[in-house]
């Protein structure tokens, strides 16, 4: 309320934000193009000639489809369900995603993590990484950057208290058998 409002500098030349925020809105429901299909992946995988990491995977059948076509990692993610509310959470499927991966496909998630001891349990589930998005656009929003240090300075601490706590040294100490899952 207090800002000028906003604006998406990379989109204004392509796409027509007259309607304020329900074009944006519009633009991003009609940008998800459903003719998408494997064979597409395959070929930027292909293209791409590196690792390739592909996000938004919420299945383990998807994450077996991902290392069949020679993907390098993907990320278990529901884009923090800002469209479609009501899918099961990434953390929830997190084991399955990383049983079936084994050792062909490295596992990231991202969605819902704003503490450190959420972190910490995706670690010791198995996630090679965990991903913040809303986390530090909250503090973006609130204090700017120095709220982006803050909020990053806070997750440090969080993640390194926590693991003395639970006497884990290194990432590598934490294990599924920290959780018990009701
Ligand atoms: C404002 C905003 C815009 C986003 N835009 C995209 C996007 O264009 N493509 C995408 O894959 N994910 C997008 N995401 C999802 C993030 O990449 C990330 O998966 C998500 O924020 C993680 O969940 P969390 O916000 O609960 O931490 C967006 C997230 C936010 C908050």
């Amino acid at each position: 309320m207090r800002n000028p409002g906003i604006q998406l500098p990379q989109l204004e030349a392509d796409v027509d934000l007259g309607g304020g925020v329900m074009s944006i809105s519009r633009y991003f429901t009609e940008m998800l193009d459903p003719d998408m299909g494997w064979d597409d992946v395959a070929q930027m995988v292909a293209d791409w000639g590196g690792p390739f990491c592909l996000k938004g995977v919420m299945a383990a059948g998807d994450a077996v489809r991902a290392a069949e076509i020679g993907c390098a990692g993907v990320i278990l993610s529901n884009h923090s369900g800002r469209q479609l509310d009501g899918t099961r959470a990434p953390f929830d499927q997190l084991s399955e995603v990383v049983d079936v991966a084994g050792d062909r496909l490295d596992v990231l998630v991202d969605g819902g993590f704003t503490r450190g001891n959420h972190v910490l349990k995706a670690l010791s589930l198995g996630a090679k990484a965990v991903g913040l998005g809303s986390y530090y656009l909250f503090a973006l929003a609130a204090a700017g950057r120095p709220g982006v240090a803050r909020a990053m300075g806070l997750m440090r601490e969080e993640l390194v208290r926590d693991m003395r706590l639970m006497g884990a040294r290194r990432v590598a100490d934490l294990g599924r058998e920290n959780l018990r899952l009701r």
